[in-house]
Parts: structure tokens; sequence; C-alpha cells
């Protein structure tokens, strides 16, 4: 009767409890391949997702020029940056010859009989992103047994860990690296950037992660690995040097040794690691300011055809200590440890704790109020398994490919693509119905945009949406110009193109984009090159198009809209672009402080800001923005408009670190270097740009001025007449009469000099 009571509970745990990370752009499969039904047919496709069956999307590859933006895009349930848990983010990518979606929904064998030609690497039927020989080398290769797997009986195979007790197998991942990280044994995944929420971690994980660190594991032969990852190994492959020069096995025959390996690290950059982005529970939604969350991804320098994101998502709570419980405390129901220290976080002693319910075990009914016979004890609903817990997604493969020739090296490149699936909110919720990603940007004259989409043919017939049944598209018009301004003072501004209020586009032939051809814009309403076919609401293009990387060159605000999917009341799929002559540079920035730089075209820094470590103690986005003086609007001028440097605009505009000391160091270009004669002035604005204020600068050296600041706005630099002269027309004054005249010749001479700097200015 127990055994049942329990065997009940198990399975309402397993069936309630579910904290998913859903990734929209790159679309994310959640190991759906191509399938028209709501839930996605196979959970373990290609890798352990723990997510809901419903969300993921269908089969579409993209491409994505070295160097170029992605906006990474996710909603993840169970919160991050705030105090309900311990929180890391794990973004990576992995690319290989093998790497591929497949075109099955079934997961690939592991018994290479069941592949074509006994090679389940080649067989292309099969998804499949980590391979075999990886598969197979975890499967026979030891669990780490110092981790803590709480009263959970786990195997002794690294295919076995306390969250996959049964070893339970997800395409070639191997469960005990899905869960670990950063992983003690080599793996193909490279890091591209850690959030956590406690970033005095992140210089271990920077120092730790495999992209710098190489990696030791025992090595044996492939013939091994391929004629036994089917069978129960009486030995498992060890995962200490000591034990691998003594594992012994047999391969064709012969009696072989381990070779304990060093793997060299990936030898790219240690990842990036800021803190995670603020988000609540029991919500699959966005962030801070309607924004969501999401990392951009400047795309490495590692051309190959076949690549794939992975985005996890790991939540701890702070019932005990997360890095100092190892199988030392694994539970005492296996006699092998205490369990975890629950109850001294309580105030309680072990038996006392233990009495009274606290300690780690499944649903513990709690003593809270101390009653004798456990009169009022209260059951909480607690699952071993998942304290804590990684939950996962991954794209569909995509390209990497080299810049194209035509396009400078330092010119930044904006992907713009579509992320959502066919279906009104409810049918396609956990993923998201149809949005440009990103749907806002700021983009310098010069730099590119890469319009690029995929989607689907093949969602629920049933769904909501424009067009044939089943099908995703999009295209992109600009939105009929400004009718009114009432309450939006931005639409006065003569340079905002189409409005986002609005639901017709624009007929205007002349109608701009942010200064694309014709051509293009065509391409990008009508889809173009299709010709004829059914076009009126875009069924007979495909679900990919493609207008490649295209230089803005046009400032103005730019909103844009698809025709097809905007039905206004259910669905909105608008965007927009500010084309801008400003250059400007944003980081997400945290405690440990970081730097933002913003260079001119050839290279030169403008301007930088560097937020030392503690200054902040939260995670800001800290953007510096160039604006010249002719595209700079402003409500007042500081005292002195000799202006010898450009705008430069520090966001956010309002104080952005209140610590005593460490405060903000700038530093700004001057256009001219004169300083012999004259002296710079530095001047910050308010936010509302109404007052100016005067500031020390500490430095002037090098055609720059240093100075420390503690807030944003706009700052510029101006010249004033330098004391040296001055004060020699001080002395003069003193020295008599008799040289006045010689005094008046110097004044003069001193304004001349003044008045044709100023008309080289
Ligand atoms: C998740 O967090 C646990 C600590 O609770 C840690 O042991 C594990 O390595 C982490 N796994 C991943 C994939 O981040
Ligand atoms: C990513 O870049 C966009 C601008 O393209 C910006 O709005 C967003 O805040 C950035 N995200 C982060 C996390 O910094
Ligand atoms: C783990 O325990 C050791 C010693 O017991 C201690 O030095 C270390 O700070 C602890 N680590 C954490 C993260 O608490
Ligand atoms: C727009 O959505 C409504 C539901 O509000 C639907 O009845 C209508 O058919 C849709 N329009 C088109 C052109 O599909
Ligand atoms: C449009 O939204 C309304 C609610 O605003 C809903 O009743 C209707 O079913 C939706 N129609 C479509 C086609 O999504």
């Amino acid at each position: 009767m127990a055994a049942l009571r329990h065997a009940f509970l198990t399975c309402l745990i397993l069936k309630a409890v579910y904290a998913d990370i859903y990734m929209h752009n790159p679309r994310g499969s959640n190991n759906r391949w191509n399938e028209n039904g709501r839930n996605r047919n196979n959970a373990n496709r290609m890798f352990d997702s723990q997510n809901n069956n419903r969300g993921g999307y269908n089969v579409g590859s993209v491409y994505f020029h070295v160097g170029s933006n992605v906006q990474i895009e996710w909603t993840n349930q169970h919160s991050c940056g705030d105090q309900n848990n311990h929180c890391d983010t794990i973004l990576q990518y992995t690319c290989g010859n093998l790497v591929r979606d497949g075109t099955t929904t079934s997961t690939i064998p592991d018994n290479p009989a069941q592949c074509e030609n006994l090679d389940c690497n080649e067989d292309r039927r099969y998804g499949m992103h980590e391979d075999y020989f990886y598969y197979a080398d975890c499967k026979l290769r030891s669990r780490n047994k110092g981790l803590f797997t709480a009263d959970r009986n786990v195997g002794s195979s690294a295919t076995k860990t306390r969250q996959n007790q049964n070893g339970n197998r997800f395409g070639y991942e191997c469960p005990e690296e899905r869960d670990y990280y950063p992983y003690w044994g080599p793996t193909p995944w490279r890091d591209i950037a850690v959030l956590t929420n406690d970033v005095t971690r992140c210089a271990m994980y920077q120092e730790e992660s495999q992209n710098v660190k190489g990696r030791y594991a025992c090595k044996v032969g492939m013939t091994y690995l391929y004629q036994n990852s089917n069978k129960n190994p009486s030995d498992y492959i060890p995962i200490t040097q000591r034990e691998c020069e003594a594992f012994k096995y047999t391969e064709n025959n012969e009696e072989k040794y381990g070779v304990w390996t060093l793997y060299d690290p990936h030898g790219i950059p240690a990842p990036d690691c800021v803190v995670s982005q603020w988000s609540r529970d029991n919500h699959l939604g966005n962030g801070i300011g309607g924004e969501t969350l999401n990392y951009n991804w400047t795309v490495p320098d590692f051309p190959n055809d076949h690549c794939t994101l992975r985005i996890r998502y790991n939540i701890t709570t702070f019932e005990f200590d997360r890095d100092n419980t190892t199988s030392l405390q694994n539970n005492r129901v296996r006699n092998d440890g205490p369990g975890p220290d629950v109850w001294s976080r309580h105030g309680l002693s072990e038996s006392d704790g233990k009495d009274r319910g606290y300690e780690l075990e499944g649903n513990p009914e709690i003593n809270i109020f101390g009653l004798e016979n456990d009169k009022l004890n209260l059951r909480l609903a607690i699952n071993t398994a998942q304290y804590g817990r990684t939950f996962q997604d991954r794209s569909h493969t995509f390209a990497i490919v080299p810049r194209p020739e035509d396009i400078p090296e330092n010119a930044v490149i904006q992907n713009i693509q579509v992320r959502g699936k066919r279906g009104n909110i409810v049918q396609v919720y956990p993923a998201v119905e149809y949005d440009f990603v990103p749907n806002g940007l700021v983009m310098t004259v010069g730099s590119y945009a890469h319009f690029q989409w995929t989607g689907s043919d093949n969602n629920p017939a049933n769904n909501d949406g424009q067009g044939r049944a089943s099908t995703d598209r999009s295209n992109v018009v600009m939105l009929g110009a400004p009718v009114y301004v009432e309450g939006n003072p931005e639409l006065y501004k003569t340079s905002t193109f189409g409005q986002l209020g609005r639901s017709y586009p624009s007929h205007l032939s002349d109608a701009t984009l942010a200064g694309l051809s014709d051509d293009d814009k065509t391409r990008l309403a009508i889809l173009y090159p299709h010709r004829g076919g059914d076009m009126v609401e875009l069924d007979d293009a495909g679900t990919y198009f493609d207008l490649g990387p295209r230089k803005v060159t046009m400032t103005g605000t730019f909103n844009y809209m698809c025709t097809r999917n905007n039905n206004f009341s259910n669905r909105s799929q608008k965007g927009r672009i500010i084309g801008t002559t400003s250059i400007y540079s944003q980081a997400r920035i945290d405690s440990n402080g970081g730097k933002v730089t913003v260079q001119d075209s050839s290279d030169n820094v403008l301007t930088s800001v560097e937020v030392p470590s503690g200054s902040l103690t939260e995670g800001k986005s800290i953007q510096l923005v160039g604006v010249s003086a002719e595209e700079v609007s402003l409500d007042s001028l500081p005292p002195n408009t000799d202006f010898i440097s450009e705008f430069v605009r520090l966001e956010p505009e309002n104080e952005i670190t209140n610590h005593p000391t460490e405060l903000l160091r700038m530093e700004i270009k001057l256009n001219d270097d004169v300083t012999s004669l004259y002296e710079p002035n530095l001047y910050r604005s308010n936010a509302d740009t109404t007052s100016w204020e005067k500031l020390e600068i500490d430095s002037h050296e090098n055609g720059r001025v240093v100075f420390s600041t503690r807030s944003g706005g706009h700052y510029v630099v101006a010249k004033t007449v330098a004391a040296g002269p001055m004060a020699g027309l001080v002395i003069g004054l003193i020295v008599g009469v008799v040289l006045i005249v010689g005094i008046i010749v110097l004044v003069r001479k001193n304004g001349g000099l003044l008045q044709s700097y100023k008309s080289k200015v």
C-alpha cells in the first residue's frame, strides 16, 4: 500500500512540475521536427528539454554572417535574476558536418544495427547534434560518484543522474554533461555566455570554460565503443587518471589500457558572463520594460553549414548549499550520508530538524508548530530529482557564413528575423505569435540590416491566421505616413516615416525604408523574385525569405508592418528601424564592471565609459552614443558653445551609480587639440537637457579628456582661452602704463587667433 501511494505521488509530481525554457529566436525546436500537432511527437528526439510537450517551432534553417549580431530571445517559466531561486542560463553553440535536423521525428538509434550501413553517424534520416561515439563513451563511462544524488538510486553510467535516474536517452546527449556545468569532460559545446544571478561566479565560469581550458578524459579505442555501446560493461571507463591507466579492456581480441588524454580547449575567448535579466515566476513572458529576455550574440568567425544553438536554464532553491553538497550528503535513506543540511538554515539541530521534517526528501511533512505526535503537519511538494533542476532548448540548424567581401570588416551587420508561429495566442502558447526580432532597432547609417526569416507550412491545420491554413508567411512594407500627432510629439518630427499605430501600408512609391533601393523594397513586400501565383496573402511564396545584408543609408524613424499577419485586434506584426548618423555601443554591465567603447568608422575611439567593479549593484544596459552637433536635439545649450567635441550621450540619462568612490571613468575625444592656447570645459546636461553643469576634468592629453562621473546625460567639451595668456595680461596691467600699448596689441592678437580658430571648427 505504501509503495503504491508512493508511486502515485511520484506520478503526480512528474506531471505537475514544469518550469520550462523556450527559445523563440532563433527558432527553438523543443525536440519538434516538422509536425502538425500541437504537441511535439517525440520528447527524446535530440536532447532532454524537460519542457512541456507543446511549444517548439517546426524545422527551418537560416544563416548568419560572421560577426553579425543575432538577438537570441527566450522565455523561462520559473523566474531568474530574482530572489526566488539561484538561476544560471548557459548559452552555447556547436558546429560540425554531422550536425543536422534529420527528416524524421524518430530518435536516432544507438544500436548501429538499426542504422543504414551500420553507421548511425551517417544515417542522415535522423536528427543529430552530439555524435554516436560521444554518446557511446558517455554510456560506457562511469558517472561522477562524488555528485549529490539525494535519495536516488542512481546507477553507474554517466547516462544516469539525479535528474535522469533511469538513464533515459535523448538523442546522443550525455545526461551528465547536460545536468552539470562547467562539465569536467570534453564536449563539443562552445560557450557563448553565462547569465547568472551571482556574478561572483563569473571568474570561475570564465576560467573553467572549455573555450579556454582543456579537458582530460580516459581515451579508449573507437572500435571498443562501437562494439560495446549496447552492452552493460563490467567496468565503466573511469574518470580519474589513476583508474584510467589501470583500466583494461578488450578491443579486436587485444588487451588494451585506457590512455589519460588531454583534449585541447576550443581555443576561443572565455564566455561572456553577466547578471541574469529579471523575470517572474509562473510566467512565460517578457522581462522588465516589456523586453523579451534576450542576449545579443556576435556570430563567431567559425564558418560552417551545420551549427546549432543551445540554451540551458538551471534553477536551485536556497534550501541547502548548492556548491558544497556532494555525495557525502546523499540521503540517509541509503545510509550513506546525513542528507543535505536543511535544518541549520532553520535554526534546528540535525535530529530536531529531521524529526520535524526539515530535510530533503520526497514530500516531507513539516511540523512547523512543534506539536506532539505530529498533530498538525503540513506536507510540502518536494521532488528530490528537481532540487535543483535544468531545462533546455536548442535551435534547428543554421549556417555561419563568411562576410560578403564588399562589407567592411568593422561594419555592423544586424540580423532582422521573424519569430513566432501561426495561430492565436492560445493556440501557439508556449510559443509566441509573429513578431520581428528585434522589433525596434537603432542602426547607424553605413551599417547593414539583414532581413531573413523562415517558417513552416505544417502548423496545426485549425490554427487561426491569414492565408492558406497551416502556413507561415511574412513580408515587410512601410506603414502609412503619420496622420495624427496628438499626445505623440515624436511624430511632429518630419523624420518619422510610417506610423506604428496604423494598419494600412503606404501606397507612395517613394515610401522609404532606411534608404533601401526600390528593388529591395519590392523584394521585401512581395517576396520577389517570386512571380505570379496566389500572392494576395503571400501563399505561393515559400516559407523562407532572405534579402541579404543591405546598407542603411538614411536617417529617420522607419516603421514597417507585415500585410498578411497584421490582423488588428488579434495580431500585430510591426517593426521599427531608427537610422542615425550617431555611432553608438551598448552593453549590459553588472557589479563585475565593464567597458563600453564607441569607435568612429576609422576605428578611432571617440568615447568610452568604464564601469569599475563594484560600482553597480544590479545589471544595467549602458549605452554610449556619439551625436553630431547637427543631429543632437536639446532643450538648452551649455553656457559655452565653442564646442571642441561631438556630443556624447550616456544612457541611462539619470544617476547610474551612487557608490561613494567607484565612479564611471569616461573619455571623450576632442575634434581639435590646441592645449597650449585653450582650456577644455566639460559640460553635462540633466536627463531632459534643460540645464547644464560644469564638471571637473581629471586629465587632458593626447587630444582627449578623461573624467569621472556618476550619471548619464549629454556630455560635450567646449573651449575657453587658456589661463596662461590671461595671466600674462594681468601681469602686464600691473607692470604699468608704459606697456598699455603693447598689451592692447597682445589682446588683439589673441582675438585674431580666436577668430581664425573659430572659422576652422
Ligand atoms: C545546475 O546547478 C547545480 C547546483 O544546484 C550545479 O551543480 C550544476 O552543475 C548546474 N548545471 C548546469 C547545467 O548549469
Ligand atoms: C540587444 O541589443 C538591442 C538593440 O539591438 C538592445 O535593445 C537590447 O537591450 C540588447 N540586449 C541586451 C541584453 O543588452
Ligand atoms: C564550501 O565549503 C568550504 C569549506 O567547507 C568553504 O571554504 C567554501 O567557502 C564553501 N563554498 C561555498 C560556496 O560555500
Ligand atoms: C482576421 O481575424 C478575424 C478574427 O478576429 C477573422 O475572423 C478574419 O477572418 C481574419 N481576417 C482574415 C483576412 O483572415
Ligand atoms: C481574435 O480575438 C478574439 C478576442 O479578442 C477572439 O474571440 C477570436 O477568436 C480571435 N480570432 C482569431 C481568428 O484569432
